[in-house]
């Protein structure tokens, strides 16, 4: 098991296997033809995927424009989560087909508001795509278009996600188990 800060990580996905993941997905959404495609990265979380995805996306023949919206969701998990835009897109959506990407989609609501917000906005599609689905903790009936892979409800890091702001940087997406 990989040991990082002196804690046993355990992988879950490693780097290869996302890589080739991300691969398919690209020629997934290559093959829905979008019209001016704009990807929406939501921070902190999906940096490291959206920047893979969108460079597979290019070796797939894709050519979008790319923003970043900050979103933040408290209490997510609980029927009391608020979310909220802490830093906007400078783009206008309208007329635009938008592809959100994130990396869980796990109680739905991160996703579900930041969808509702591109709609209100007059975008002409509005698209998912994340990295990790946890579908038995949905809370709200949202579904992903594309999806890396199904994750087991444990709470994980890595590959751009943290526990208290630690372990972002990990390649491969892994489980905290604790003392090495
Ligand atoms: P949702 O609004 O409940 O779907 O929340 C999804 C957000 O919660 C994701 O964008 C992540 O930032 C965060 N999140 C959920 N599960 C995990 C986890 O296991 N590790 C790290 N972040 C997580
Ligand atoms: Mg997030």
């Amino acid at each position: 098991m990989p040991v990082v800060r002196g804690k046993d990580i355990e992988m879950l996905f490693s780097a290869s296997a996302i890589a080739r993941r991300n691969l398919e997905l690209a020629k997934d959404i290559a093959a829905r033809d979008y019209d001016n495609l704009l990807v929406i990265s939501i921070l902190k979380g999906s940096f490291i995927f959206a920047a893979d995805l969108i460079r597979a996306m290019h070796d797939a023949g894709v050519e979008p424009e790319v923003e970043f919206i900050f979103i933040s969701s408290y209490g997510s998990g609980t029927t009391s989560g608020e979310v909220k835009v802490l830093r906007d897109i400078d783009n206008d959506v309208r007329g635009r087909d938008v592809l959100l990407i994130d990396d869980i989609l796990e109680s739905g609501k991160t996703l579900k508001f930041t969808r509702e917000l591109m709609v209100s906005r007059g975008a002409k599609s509005v698209s998912i795509a994340v990295l990790l689905d946890k579908r038995t903790r949905r809370q709200t009936e949202i579904d992903a278009d594309y999806v890396g892979f199904e994750c087991p409800d444990y709470f994980v890091v890595g590959y751009g996600m943290d526990v208290a702001h630690a372990f972002r940087e990990l390649p491969f997406v892994g489980v905290v188990r604790g003392e090495a």
